[in-house]
């Protein structure tokens, strides 16, 4: 496997889902955190990061177990870290060095550039640039710019890019960490959904036994994927819990329901839907709404839990990007936007043991593992949806009858997406009830209702997006067959923010 050191770049995520495409395993750590069996690394990745090395508190790791002992590459920050504290030069760089460029020199059969030719687009984000090459380093790459922009250390397997392999404008970045990895590195390419799947199961079998797992299912891809591998690794002992907090899509609780047990789950569906609205009246904070939401989930969750006997373990469906330790520039925390409920653990009186099978899988990853299964695409292909569900779509209070108008909206929105091929070029959409009631006329009659806003937008991990441009005759069919259908609706607006700044949900 691949380690990966963490600089704080906003790549480094990248660099990892490049190194899996290679179906080679990878692991991210912090720079001031390397794992102290670092011998089952077969290579280390040194990350960008957005601090000078000539600043007084530069990150400064110790490297003398890795470095000279297995193949290294620096990236950005990793370069100039590997040219600067070993007898060369880094200083701020005289002209621009962002953006796209392309490889103006290569020298000849050097292996981590193999089948990668002058001209190659590379992707340079930096302010500081890498004057003189450390002791014994050897160039072996140059842009117009930047005449360092490639080196190795000779007698080592050490090498420093200035630019960024792992984005999508460097146009040959994959081949050259294929180089690096497989050629240079001699790492084998086995790491494939398939055998992720198998290697998952025996691991699962040694680690439970015969014990029994409880595992929460919510209907989106993440548990789903969690509880079909447990399911191959132990059978009947998983038992799976799938809650409606009459939150949901319209029908969605029976019909997902539905679809596990056809996929032999042992599945209990708990219809709680009267305990979460009780628990949500009159509450229209949207942060304690969150927290309404979540107590009430764990309440009927352990109510549910302690009716199997002698569970002994908790199956998650955490995936990689929530257990990543991030390095903050900062050093100071980052701030609370919105309070995710599924990130933050157990409850003291849930005293089980966890298991989490997904958690060093990427999103699309799990997908993959997903289909690898033969999972239903209905299943895989569905767009994310939020924990505290239509909750935090119906801004302001809520009551049962806001729910049903959102749940109708919604569903004519999603289906008309889905019947006019659309819904797969979305990341994620929905509609949200605001808090306005306008005038409207319907026949003769004046009317004062309600208005629900669309919103559908492109994304790779949520954290930031843009609205999408559907087309204005699917706009035109939906707000017409929303207002004409859904009794309480005269309005319809299209939300045409990005985030940042405006977050994908309203609240
Ligand atoms: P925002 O609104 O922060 O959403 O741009 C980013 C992604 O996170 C989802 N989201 C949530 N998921 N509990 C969840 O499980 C929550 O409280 C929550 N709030 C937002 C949102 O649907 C989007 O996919």
């Amino acid at each position: 496997k691949v380690l990966i050191l963490d600089f704080g770049s906003q790549y480094t995520q990248l660099i990892a889902r490049r190194v899996r495409e290679l179906n080679i395993y990878c692991e991210i750590h912090p720079f001031n955190k390397i794992p102290t069996e670092i011998e089952s690394f077969k290579a280390v990745i040194l990350s960008g990061g957005p601090s000078s090395v000539r600043a007084e508190n530069a990150p400064h790791p110790d490297l003398s177990k890795i470095r000279g002992h297995m193949p290294l590459l620096g990236i950005c920050y990793g370069a100039q870290y590997l040219s600067h504290f070993s007898g060369g030069l880094v200083a701020p760089s005289d002209s621009r060095e962002y953006g796209r460029t392309n490889l103006s020199y290569i020298k000849v059969k050097e292996p981590l550039f193999n089948h990668i030719d002058t001209g190659s687009q590379v992707w340079m984000s930096h302010s500081d640039t890498i004057k003189d090459l450390p002791t014994n380093g050897l160039l072996i790459a140059s842009t117009k710019d930047v005449e360092n922009a490639a080196f190795i250390i000779e007698g080592e397997q050490t090498y420093g890019i200035q630019f960024h392999p792992e984005v999508y404008h460097s146009t040959d970045g994959k081949q050259l960490l294929e180089n690096f990895l497989v050629h240079i590195a001699k790492l084998e390419q086995d790491w494939t959904p398939q055998s992720f799947v198998e290697e998952t199961v025996e691991a699962l079998q040694a680690q439970i036994g015969d014990d029994k797992v409880v595992l929460g299912l919510s209907g989106g891809v993440d548990s789903s994927v969690a509880a079909i591998l447990l399911h191959k690794a132990i059978g009947k002992n998983l038992y799976c819990i799938f809650v409606n907090n009459g939150l949901l899509r319209k029908n969605e609780f029976e019909s997902v329901l539905t679809q596990y047990e056809g996929m032999g789950l042992n599945v209990k569906g708990v219809d709680a839907s009267a305990r979460f609205l009780d628990a949500l009246a009159g509450v229209s904070d949207p942060e304690l709404k969150r927290k309404a939401i979540g107590r009430v989930f764990i309440e009927v969750f352990d109510d549910e839990a302690h009716q199997i006997e002698d569970v002994k373990w908790l199956a998650q469906g955490t995936i990689y990007p929530d257990v990543i330790e991030s390095v903050s520039a900062t050093g100071g925390p980052s701030a609370t936007i919105k309070s995710h409920h599924n990130v933050g653990g157990l409850p003291d009186f849930m005293k089980l043991k966890i298991v989490e099978p997904l958690r060093a899988l990427f999103k699309d990853e799990v997908r993959r593992v997903g289909a690898s299964m033969e999972m239903d695409e209905n299943i895989l292909g569905r767009h994310p949806f939020p924990g505290p569900g239509l909750a935090i779509r119906i801004l302001g209070d809520i009551t049962a009858e806001k729910v049903r108008i959102l749940q109708e909206v919604d569903a004519v929105f999603i289906n008309n997406l889905k019947s006019w091929n659309l819904y797969d070029k979305v990341w994620q959409a929905g509609a949200i009830l605001l808090p306005v009631n306008s005038v409207g006329v319907m026949g003769d009659e004046r009317t004062y209702e309600k208005c629900v806003a669309l919103r559908a937008v492109e994304s790779t991990d949520g954290m930031t997006a843009d609205w999408v441009n559907l087309p204005y005759e699917f706009l035109q069919n939906t707000s017409n067959e929303i207002i004409n259908k859904v009794k309480g609706v005269n309005r319809v607006v299209y939300d045409i923010s990005s985030k940042p700044p405006a977050t994908i949900e309203w609240e």
